[in-house]
């Protein structure tokens, strides 16, 4: 990989004496859709937590776009800024209507102009059939239309990486593919995403290149056609032969 957009050096990662991440490397090339695969427990939400800055970490070194940004130094909050992140469990503000959580971002930390913001906002929010919720408040959202607000609070910010853990895993089955078409839409467009799920049919048709990891590293990375089919180790085996046998 020539010019890769993110790059992770030798990360690692430790809560007290355990080790989670262990020397943890991986290229992320611009427009690619990396999904990352692995047991409960492996170090996917810490990984991808200690991309966005919201995790110490040990050792190694993050760059994006050739920038270190594992620095302490820096301003993790302009960091937050150009990677997104949507977490399971939404985190919209429940005080406020949906374009105020997707203004709040773009305004304070950007201070972008309030009248742009809401234009960019409510075109989103057309796009993903939530225009006329643009003044409901969170709870009066189903869960499926939460985590579609919460994506849309990801690209407000006109992030350069958009990180996904698990962002279906609490909804209720019919919500799933909604979110997931949202997805699908951003990986067409051409953005930079990894995503953490345990949708396995999801992770097949939208990922360029499959990690999966465990015990704090990369055990196996091929396109997903290739892990899916034929994955190259016994772990790997292992896990899809669990999914497989849960689907049924
Ligand atoms: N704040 C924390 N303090 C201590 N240990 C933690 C903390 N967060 C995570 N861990 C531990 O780090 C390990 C990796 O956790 P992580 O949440 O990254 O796993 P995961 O791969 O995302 O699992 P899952 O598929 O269940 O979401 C686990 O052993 C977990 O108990
Ligand atoms: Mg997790």
């Amino acid at each position: 990989m020539d010019n890769p957009i993110l790059e992770i050096k030798n990360l690692q990662k430790n809560f007290g004496n355990q080790q989670i991440l262990d020397h943890f490397s991986l290229q992320v090339e611009e427009g690619e859709v990396v999904v990352i695969l692995g047991p409960s427990g492996c170090g996917k939400s810490t990984l991808l937590r200690c991309i966005n800055g919201l995790e110490e970490i040990q050792g190694g070194e993050i760059f994006l776009r050739g920038e270190n940004i594992s620095d302490r130094q820096k301003n993790m909050h302009e960091i937050r800024q150009k990677i997104g992140m949507v977490f399971q469990s939404y985190e919209l503000f429940p005080h406020m209507t949906v374009m105020e959580n997707l203004l709040l971002g773009p305004i304070q930390a950007q201070k972008r102009k309030k009248a742009e913001v809401e234009k960019e906002a409510e075109k989103l929010l057309d796009r993903v059939g939530l225009l006329d919720k643009k003044n409901s408040y969170p709870r009066e959202l189903s869960g499926g239309q939460k985590q579609r607000v919460a994506i849309l609070r990801a690209l407000c910010m006109h992030p350069e990486v958009i990180l996904f853990d698990e962002v279906t895993a609490a909804l209720d089955p019919e919500m799933v593919r909604e979110v997931l078409e949202v997805i699908s839409d951003l990986a067409k467009e051409g953005r930079t995403m990894l995503l953490v799920t345990h949708e396995m049919q999801f992770a097949k048709a939208i990922a360029d290149r499959i990690i999966f990891m465990d015990g704090g590293k990369i055990v196996e990375e091929n396109p997903p056609e290739v892990f899916f089919q034929n994955p190259e180790t016994e772990r790997a085996k292992q896990f899809l032969h669990v999914f497989d046998y849960e689907e049924m």
